[in-house]
């Protein structure tokens, strides 16, 4: 049998198919781009001009896609969209071979991390997660600037993320442990991040000098918090198990009674959409602590920092 033919990757491929694609140092790069970009959108105008990116989205989407679209046009670039099964007609290497002839780089949404990782691999190209079943990587860099501009810091501060222990939760662990930030996950009982990415967030923490716990009480890991961060309790893809959830995670909420034990300062994120009344209430929704639409705001900005950071 003939030997498979990838599409040749040069060492100089940068990809986001998880947080740990970009080193330590590139993560900071990329925040500091980030908010140079958003002070002067006109500088970046033609940043991208005849570059062109392929956007697969295997999963519904608002921000992201809205965000992706927004950034490459802004940046001079255009995009070609494909919403629905990306591999159904063909085999993912060809469609992957496909994209490598005509575009610079993919942005996919998919329902497994292997097809972003295939995608990567048979194209060459460089490939972004805009989010699969472990990871939600563009999210938490927006969330991590958000921080920096709320706080006008990361090191030190301390994010307890509450609910289920799912891909938004394995990015953030990814991420605030190698920036310093102290990073608790409280989850039901068998709802835990995976052991291996809490892991390797444990093994960045050694480096950074965060602290980082992955623990079932609620409480303990919002007090003294800087920021209290949840998402859905059904994720896309985990429909049939909504309600068996609903009872599980009940005892998760965040609420105004769970925000008193954090810090008097503390603010709410939420990588959004939100479900008012299970993850969160309405009032802490609506409250002056909630940040939800300054990351949602900042997918924009660090989004452009990244795809000038691979394309340029
Ligand atoms: N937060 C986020 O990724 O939102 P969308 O699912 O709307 O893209
Ligand atoms: N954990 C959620 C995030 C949505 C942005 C999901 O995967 O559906």
């Amino acid at each position: 049998m003939a030997a498979p033919v990838f599409q040749p990757t040069s060492s100089r491929v940068i990809n986001l198919r998880h947080d740990p694609d970009l080193s330590s140092d590139q993560l900071g790069g990329l925040l500091d781009l980030a908010q140079q970009v958003k002070q002067s959108r006109q500088r970046y105008a033609a940043a991208l001009k005849g570059r062109y990116i392929a956007l697969l989205f295997e999963k519904p989407s608002l921000r992201t896609r809205m965000t992706f679209e927004l950034a490459i046009k802004q940046l001079g670039g255009d995009c070609v969209i494909q919403t629905g099964p990306i591999a159904e007609r063909e085999p993912l290497k060809d469609v992957a071979r496909n994209l490598a002839r005509w575009t610079d780089a993919i942005v996919a949404r998919t329902f497994t991390q292997e097809t972003i990782d295939e995608l990567a691999r048979w194209s060459g190209l460089p490939v972004v997660n805009a989010l699969s079943d472990l990871y939600h990587p563009c999210q938490a860099l927006a969330d991590v600037l958000t921080l920096k501009e709320h706080f006008g810091k990361l090191r030190g501060l301390k994010l307890a993320y509450v609910g289920d222990g799912n891909n938004v939760a394995h990015s953030l662990l990814l991420n605030c442990s190698r920036l310093g930030v102290n990073c608790t996950v409280a989850t039901p009982s068998g709802y835990e991040p995976k052991a291996v990415i809490a892991a390797q967030a444990t093994q960045f923490a050694r480096m950074s000098g965060a602290q980082i716990e992955i623990t079932h009480d609620a409480i303990g890991a919002v007090t003294g918090a800087h920021a209290v961060y949840t998402d859905v309790w059904a994720s896309m893809g985990q429909e049939s198990e909504a309600e068996q959830r609903r009872k599980t995670f009940a005892p998760y909420q965040v609420n105004e009674a769970l925000l008193r034990h954090a810090h008097k300062d503390a603010v709410f994120m939420h990588c959004l959409p939100a479900k008012r009344g299970l993850e969160v209430t309405d009032d802490v929704m609506e409250s002056r602590r909630c940040l939800a639409f300054d990351q949602a705001e900042n997918r924009l900005h660090v989004q452009k920092a990244l795809l000038l950071t691979m394309l340029q």
